[in-house]
């Protein structure tokens, strides 16, 4: 029987990325731009990935920092369309790493696919001394093939991620993510995966919904939705600046247990009061907020700051 196909979604990234003139980028690998090299490209120089049923397709071009809506709204679209195919198998993403957790986040929430669905990237450049994307693709694509594997993930430096768990953490490090208190739920070692524990579903029933109103509301027309971070002499004036400016909802970064200073949770329960949605999440880079009985500012639980703003922007889209 002939294998599944397998689709890979190139959006751009460090993976793609390259100096501007042969020779420059440096010892360092930072002069360079990212989103240069097709994606067709980049898996056609991949030895491992030669004979394997792959397809792919260039959906934009960016450096991951320039993520947003339009090129989210565009992601949504494909991914579906490729996953309700027969004869795919799963899809693989190439994504800067940069904002790659909150398109993770993003696409668990709006797909919560029974087929796996990959991000993967890379720290350096496609043409670094030793670039570290072409292994990233082929554990990428060796994770996309495992019999049972579902969900959104993101896998570099053979770690695989659940997109509800992970996060960059370091600037540098080319396993520069972590899953934080929760673990990785899988390693890749030599093609082969060894599960820790169980694929990420979504579990609320919303992905319908919220899938329809991510494809019907233009991406210039989302929500406005800002994080606020509490900090030594937060007092609060950015918030009274944003609903001026008519933002919709807002994420407080919270010291510690979400904790916010007395100015700044003044000033998100007039902005609360003026009709802006306002959760609680904390800044800390593990970890979860655990409510109080009384809370004045509702948790989003579980969720890191930028994700529990992809969360507040699909509720509002839903209203
Ligand atoms: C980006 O996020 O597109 C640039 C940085 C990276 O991919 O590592």
């Amino acid at each position: 029987m002939a294998s599944k196909k397998i689709v890979v979604l190139g959006t751009g990234g460090t993976i793609a990325g390259l100096a501007p003139h042969s020779g420059q980028g440096g010892p360092g690998h930072l002069a360079y731009r990212a989103g240069q090299v097709g994606v067709d490209r980049l898996l056609a120089v991949i030895p491992p990935l030669k004979g394997l049923p792959l397809l792919a397709e260039q959906l934009a071009q960016v450096d991951s920092k320039d993520m947003g809506p339009v090129v989210w709204q565009a992601l949504a679209a494909r991914c579906a369309h490729w996953l309700s195919d027969d004869d795919v198998q799963g899809l693989v993403i190439t994504h800067g790493t940069d904002t790659l957790e909150e398109t993770a986040y993003f696409l668990h929430r709006v797909l919560a696919p029974h087929k796996p669905v990959v991000l993967t990237c890379a720290m350096r450049p496609a043409d670094a001394l030793a670039p570290d994307g072409p292994q990233n693709l082929v554990d990428a694509v060796a994770v996309a093939q495992s019999s049972g594997a579902q969900g959104v993930v993101a896998v570099c430096a053979g770690q695989v991620h659940s997109a509800i768990d992970v996060a960059k953490v370091h600037p540098y490090r080319l396993d520069a993510f972590s899953s934080g208190d929760a673990g990785p739920i899988a390693w890749v070692e030599a093609g082969q995966l060894r599960l820790l524990r169980s694929w990420p579903v979504a579990a609320d029933g919303r992905a319908d919904l919220l899938a329809a109103a991510v494809a019907r509301h233009s991406p210039t027309a989302w929500p406005s939705v800002e994080i606020v971070l509490n900090h030594a002499g937060a007092d609060g004036r950015i918030v009274d600046a944003l609903v001026g400016a008519g933002v919709h909802g807002l994420v407080a970064a919270g010291t510690g247990n979400g904790t916010l200073s007395q100015m700044l949770e003044a000033a998100l329960l007039r902005a609360r009061e003026s009709g802006v949605e306002v959760v609680r999440s904390t800044r800390c880079a593990s970890g979860q907020v655990v409510p109080y009985r009384d809370d004045a500012i509702a948790v989003a639980r579980g969720l890191s700051p930028v994700k529990a703003r992809i969360a507040l922007l699909l509720d509002l889209l839903v209203r």
